[in-house]
């Protein structure tokens, strides 16, 4: 089965390859099949948001499309910065410059729970939908570690493996990570699903 990928974020069709090429998916580019879609992210929750675009990609390209959303929920924060972890700060910031002001927004604060978590959504030209969401537990560290990984990966801190995400090797990461969890689930969902349909 190939599956068009809903972003344009490299590391994560590198994640989203590594766990599905497993279960003999193949996922493409929407650059592969000639599509580019920009879509506004309005909704309220990480599924709706990995609906939408996934939805609008599908529909650009006739092809089934996957799409995650996903992002960083810290407890002392109300579960900020959440789906808007992508936007945290606003334009002018980079993945350092999030984290940064995410670390001086904590600043003081002994609560550092947090968890990072991702929504898959599949969805089919003849409109049915797979879908799956996967979280992973962890603490927000106090200054930044680790050189590996993207976003807030150098300062989410798993007290278990006394590391950082951007310390972990990319199959350490996928072990446990959210999108990991995520891709697991919905990789046995879309096998059910394509058993079904047999
Ligand atoms: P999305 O592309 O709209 O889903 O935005 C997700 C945002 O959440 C990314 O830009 C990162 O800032 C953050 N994020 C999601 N997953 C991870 C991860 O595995 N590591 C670090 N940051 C992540």
């Amino acid at each position: 089965m190939k599956l068009v990928l809903a972003s344009k974020n490299q590391k994560k069709l590198r994640e989203l390859r590594e766990i599905l090429s497993e279960q003999g998916v193949e996922v493409v580019t929407e650059a592969d099949v000639g599509v580019d879609v920009d879509v506004e992210e309005t909704g309220s929750t990480f599924e709706e948001n990995a609906f939408l675009k996934a939805h609008a990609v599908m529909e650009a390209s006739g092809l089934p499309a996957v799409a995650d959303d996903s992002g960083l929920c810290v407890d002392a924060l109300n579960g900020a910065p959440g789906i808007y972890s992508a936007r945290y700060g606003g334009p002018g910031l980079d993945d350092a410059g999030r984290y940064r002001l995410l670390l001086e927004n904590m600043r003081g604060q002994l609560d550092r729970r947090c968890r990072f978590v991702s929504a898959i959504c599949c969805c089919f030209p003849n409109g049915d939908k797979v879908e799956a969401r996967g979280e992973c537990p962890g603490t927000l560290a106090y200054a930044p570690k680790g050189e590996d990984g993207f976003g807030y990966d150098p300062i989410f801190f798993l007290p278990a493996q006394k590391k950082t995400f951007a310390q972990l090797t990319p199959e350490e990461k996928n072990a446990i990570s959210h999108r990991g969890r995520a891709l697991a689930a919905f990789a046995e969902r879309l096998k059910a699903y394509q058993d079904h349909r047999k």
